[in-house]
């Protein structure tokens, strides 16, 4: 018996990187799992892969926010499992970050939190089954970061975000938590961790990068009735980095 039978689960940024590897362990778990992304032709081979469904969604587009979980519930007449993992990272120090730069990842990394959220939770409430809304932040969204503003705002954003929603939605039953990883290797990440691996690892308390694996065991216990007293918390998976 996997611990997410039954379960419907939306994973946003589930072509590679944590997302795939969060979506691996749903369908593990006996979920039928949906992977959304923008890279349309690594999604539909991870989602071969995985034996899950791949649809295209913009986390930053309402409209097609609104159609994808519209299609969810169409086909499977529930949503239990919302995985707000979509990201990018621009870094860049302050005065060198543009308003483009600023705006886009303000769309993805925070509209796109909020969007899922308000979209996919309102369908759940509708399907009364309660959930577990688990959203991506970031060590960057519990500390400053070093050449990163406009990431590190949007992550703040989410941290927030969660902690205000689960008030919200803890009297539909729906559990609202947020991960905030370390360096996670993924293509995010990996130019600028290539060769200094050991260098960045010797830092840590526990002595490895993490790995996508690292964090979809946390998403699974977030989603699963394994953590079913929490809500509105910040769960850091970082190898001891922050604290
Ligand atoms: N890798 C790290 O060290 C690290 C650390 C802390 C937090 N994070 C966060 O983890 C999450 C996953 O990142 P990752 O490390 O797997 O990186 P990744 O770049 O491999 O994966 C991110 C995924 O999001 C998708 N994406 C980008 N823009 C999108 C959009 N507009 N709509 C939908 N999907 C979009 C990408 O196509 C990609 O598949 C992100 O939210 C990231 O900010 C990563």
């Amino acid at each position: 018996m996997g611990e997410l039978d039954g379960k419907v689960a939306l994973v946003t940024g589930g072509a590679r990187g944590q997302g795939a590897a969060e979506a691996a362990f749903f369908v593990r778990e006996g979920a039928r799992v949906v992977i959304t992304d923008v890279l349309d032709e690594a999604g539909e081979r991870t989602a071969g892969e995985l034996g899950c469904e791949y649809l295209h969604l913009d986390v930053s587009s309402e409209q097609e926010w609104e159609s994808v979980v519209a299609a969810v519930i169409a086909r499977h007449g529930r949503l239990d499992v919302l995985m707000n993992n979509a990201g990018i990272f621009r870094p860049a120090q302050l005065l060198n970050t543009s308003t483009e730069q600023w705006n886009q990842t303000v769309a993805i990394n925070q509209t796109g939190v909020f969007l899922g959220m308000r979209i996919a939770g309102k369908a759940m409430i509708a399907a009364g089954n309660g959930g577990s809304i688990i959203n991506t932040s970031s060590i960057a969204g519990l500390e400053g970061g070093f050449g990163a503003a406009a990431y590190v705002a949007t992550k703040w954003a989410v941290t927030g975000m969660t902690k205000t929603v689960a008030k919200e939605f803890g009297k539909h039953g729906i559990r609202v938590n947020s991960i905030h990883p370390g360096a996670i290797v993924t293509d995010m990440i990996e130019s600028m961790v290539s060769g200094k691996e050991d260098k960045i690892a010797s830092r840590q308390p526990i002595k490895r990068l993490g790995r996508p694996e690292d964090i979809a065991e946390m998403a699974l216990f977030l989603a699963s009735e394994r953590s079913s007293y929490c809500t509105g918390q910040a769960f850091t998976v970082d190898g001891g980095v922050h604290g």
